[in-house]
């Protein structure tokens, strides 16, 4: 029997799995940690945090077995994540959902033009992507610029931990902006029209690909380290979804409905983003709502500190849909799609005498729905085929929430067996990287379980339509306010 490592550096804390050639978890360790936000809109957290959760996991699960034949990395995407000559980090990494770089992405599309940056990255600047983070460090910290050699993304500073070894792979080098989308590698183009040197970049792998081998971990020492994926890509694999026709989304901090694409399918309005995916040679195009399960957990922590999620369930679940005509906007760490605002704010609207906890709970979920809805929309305007619909993430956990998904979207949706989902896939991409397995798609045969599926309710789907399409008309009434608001 073979056993992978699947190490997944989330926001809210590193999952670090063990599973054996089958799929099958032996065991698995989660630590979590804090996220700053030194300022409205920005989002840091300490790289040796990471380290440190990664650290103490490893050498929990490891224990396990007496050999493990491959670890594989994802993680939260888009990070920046800057060393200096001897590897020591410079400042605390600028996340994914840090929305402090309006300016620099003007100036991104300024320097390259909108529609040539869409054609080579696939997108339009954006907030969250590494590209203009890179640029506000070095207009505002140009001290820490100039000390720069390495420019790493959040779980490429684990696999440097680890190897020694500064890759990356094709998948989460999309998100940095800086990436030929087609043809999966560096755009000199775009480097040199931002000024940034390439030697700072890390070598891009195909994620099924060894870059390196663990030192200095005992035990562990000389175990091959596979490239691996985004969290996204790499949720890809842990749920199967590596095929046409197959999609998935996820309730995590952020929310994301992702299809498998054999093309690379382009939104020319840059909506939806296009990446390669952890299949080598091929594409996926996902839709992201920023503040999908954060949402709930921010309302809970404010308003409902006392209760578990399960027990926000059960109070939602006595609520009826539409939660007595209370809508909540999910924009709290602004939008991405479809909006593309970073200025965007939450919203609860049609607050009335008679609405209680329970109601807010209920809308905040629907309201997350209806955000992914959009984000599904986007993909059926591009005509990406999409038959096969599976859910995952924490919020994926809740029958109730799979349900108004599998309603709001008018789709059938099913869940996996296991809740490991990118550490599944960062396993599974190390086993094929190893030759456990002959292919990617074979490999997520053979070690993807899925549960029974729960089909949409015709009157439930009615229902909700009406609340869609009220959602849906609030942002365009609100979008100048939230300008007015942010400035
Ligand atoms: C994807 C994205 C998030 C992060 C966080 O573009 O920003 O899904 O990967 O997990």
């Amino acid at each position: 029997m073979a056993y992978f490592i699947g190490i997944d550096i989330g926001t809210s804390g590193t999952k670090t799995a063990l599973f054996d050639e089958n799929g099958g978890v032996i065991t698995a360790r989660t630590v979590t940690y804090p996220m700053a936000q030194p300022q409205n809109g920005w989002a840091e957290q300490a790289p040796e945090d990471w380290w440190q959760a990664v650290r103490t996991s490893l050498a929990e699960v490891a224990e396990k077995v007496e050999w493990v034949d491959g670890i594989g990395l994802s993680g939260q995407m888009h990070g920046l994540v800057m060393l200096d000559g001897d590897g020591a980090v410079i400042r605390p990494a600028i996340l994914w959902c840090d929305q402090r770089t309006g300016r620099e992405c003007a100036e991104i599309t300024e320097a390259v033009g909108r529609e040539r940056l869409i054609a080579i990255t696939a997108n339009p600047a954006l907030t969250g992507f590494t590209a203009a983070k890179i640029l506000w460090v070095q207009k505002h910290e140009p001290e820490n610029y100039s000390r720069c050699r390495h420019i790493l993304l959040p779980k490429d500073y684990i696999r440097y931990k680890l190897t020694g070894e500064f890759a990356t792979d094709v998948s989460d080098a999309g998100g940095m902006q800086l990436l030929d989308i087609r043809n999966r590698c560096w755009s000199d183009e775009v480097l040199e029209k931002l000024a940034i040197d390439k030697a700072l970049l890390p070598t891009v792998y195909e994620s099924p690909e060894i870059t390196g081998v663990v030192r200095g971990l005992g035990k562990l020492d000389g175990v091959p380290v596979a490239a691996g994926a985004g969290d996204n890509a790499a949720a890809a694999v842990g749920t199967g979804a590596v095929m046409e026709g197959k999609a998935f989304t996820t309730i995590g901090s952020s929310g994301v409905v992702y299809a498998h694409t054999d093309r690379p399918v382009i939104d020319t309005e840059g909506r939806v983003h296009t990446f390669c995916c952890a299949v080598p040679g091929k594409w996926h195009v996902m839709g992201v709502t920023q503040a999908a399960g954060l949402s709930l957990k921010w309302f809970r922590e404010q308003f409902a500190p006392g209760d578990s999620y399960a027990e926000l369930d059960e109070q939602a679940e006595k609520v009826p849909v539409g939660a007595e005509r209370l809508l909540f906007l999910p924009y709290l760490m602004g939008e991405r799609t479809p909006h593309l605002d970073p200025n965007a704010r939450g919203v609860f609207f049609g607050f009335s005498a008679l609405h209680q906890k329970r109601h807010m709970v209920r809308a905040v979920m629907e309201g997350v729905s209806y955000s992914l809805r959009d984000c599904l929309e986007v993909l059926r305007q591009m005509e990406i085929p999409l038959s096969d619909m599976t859910v995952v993430g924490g919020g994926g956990k809740s029958a109730l929430w799979r349900q108004m998904l599998a309603d709001i979207f008018g789709m059938e949706v099913r869940t996996v067996a296991g809740e490991e989902g990118p550490a599944l896939g960062a396993a599974i991409l190390a086993g094929v990287a190893v030759g456990a397995y002959p292919s990617v798609e074979a490999a997520c045969a053979k070690a993807v379980r899925k549960k029974p599926v729960q089909k949409p309710d015709p009157s439930n789907t009615a229902a909700y339509e009406t609340f869609y399409h009220i959602y849906q008309t609030l942002y365009p009434a609100l979008k100048e306010s939230f300008k007015i608001l942010q400035g």
